[in-house]
């Protein structure tokens, strides 16, 4: 018999294009800079939370498999915010699965954590507004706050737990970007982001990426607007190396990038500049290269990336939509 407290709830992984790294406070997850990104449709976590008052702690189920502890104390944590929100006792077994298989190098902690949060409040039969909802999953990975509303995402930053959620800055039908992933390396981060945060600081160049972040956001949200895709890649594309200067300039530094990472953003710009294909870059804390394009290129920047190496997976998606509940894991 399917208890009463219990749902399921999907959410999709996000790209951004002005990037979050760094927090004014690591606990609450509140970001240094506001930041934007896209919700990827084909790629997603479906999550399923049931309350119990008949079992002594969390458990937690990651694609089919008993997950490590590391993993479950973190959504336990999480959970734990669920309990105090809305004051219950009960523990919870949650079995979440990615569409996208696990160590394929793409993170799954947005829509992890966004599914989740949804899923939680849902089965106690709680319901909370969208921007409740975006600021609760931020605590769980900042980029989680993207993950509730649908389309273009812009997460404000805030200064408080209230103030510092996403919400949608325009649905995805109005510009078809594609994401065409570069999968070059499925190896699991050294240094994972939330780690990766909080050395942010130690870089000299933090503040100045900051600072400055605020203008680029104005300048790509302007670019998404009148779909100018000149502006948009050179911001996104100046954006995403502000972010990994950063990180390669911090104590300890960071470096994701692989030869081949530089190699594809080489040829992306080379064709955009050269060939007219309106096609960007960005990357993310791993080696993995995703390539923004309009729906028109996105064949011929396939075609691109496998001229480049016959080793390179390749996953693309068209932008999505929000968190929802759905019926079945497996729908
Ligand atoms: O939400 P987190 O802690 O996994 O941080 C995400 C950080 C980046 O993916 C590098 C940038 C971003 O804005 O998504």
């Amino acid at each position: 018999m399917v208890s009463k407290y219990n749902a399921i709830a999907r959410a999709h992984s996000n790209i951004a294009f002005i990037k979050y790294w760094g927090n004014k406070n690591d606990e609450l997850r509140l970001a240094a800079n506001s930041s934007i990104s896209m919700n990827l449709k084909d790629l997603y976590t479906t999550t399923q939370v049931e309350w119990s008052d008949n079992i002594s702690d969390d458990v937690l189920s990651i694609n089919r498999k008993q997950a490590d502890e590391s993993a479950r104390k973190r959504v336990s944590s999480h959970l734990q915010l669920i309990r105090d929100r809305f004051n219950v006792s009960k523990f919870a077994t949650v079995n979440s699965i990615n569409n996208f298989p696990m160590g394929t190098g793409i993170a799954s902690s947005a829509s992890s954590f966004a599914a989740l949060t949804l899923a939680g409040v849902e089965a106690l039969g709680e319901s909370m507004s969208e921007k409740e909802l975006s600021a609760l999953a931020r605590r769980g990975s900042g980029s989680a706050s993207r993950s509730i509303p649908a389309g273009i995402v812009e997460w404000h930053a805030g200064d408080t737990d209230e103030t510092s959620y996403a919400d949608t800055f325009t649905q995805s039908s109005h510009w078809d970007l594609v994401d065409v992933i570069a999968i070059i390396s499925k190896h699991h981060k050294r240094t994972g982001s939330s780690a990766g945060h909080t050395t942010a600081g130690t870089s000299v160049l933090q503040s100045v990426r900051v600072e400055s972040a605020a203008k680029r956001l104005e300048d790509v949200k302007d670019a998404i607007v009148k779909k100018d895709f000149e502006l948009f890649a050179d911001v996104v594309e100046e954006d995403s190396n502000l972010m990994h200067a950063v990180m390669m300039t911090s104590r300890p530094p960071l470096f994701y990038w692989e030869a081949t990472s530089l190699e594809i953003m080489k040829t992306i710009r080379d064709e955009r500049i050269n060939n007219r294909l309106q096609v960007c870059y960005t990357l993310d804390a791993g080696p993995n290269v995703h390539c923004i394009c309009i729906r028109e290129h996105a064949e011929q920047v396939i075609s691109l990336l496998q001229d480049i190496s016959s080793h390179i997976e390749i996953r693309t998606s068209s932008a999505g939509e929000g968190a929802h509940i759905v019926q079945s894991l497996n729908e």
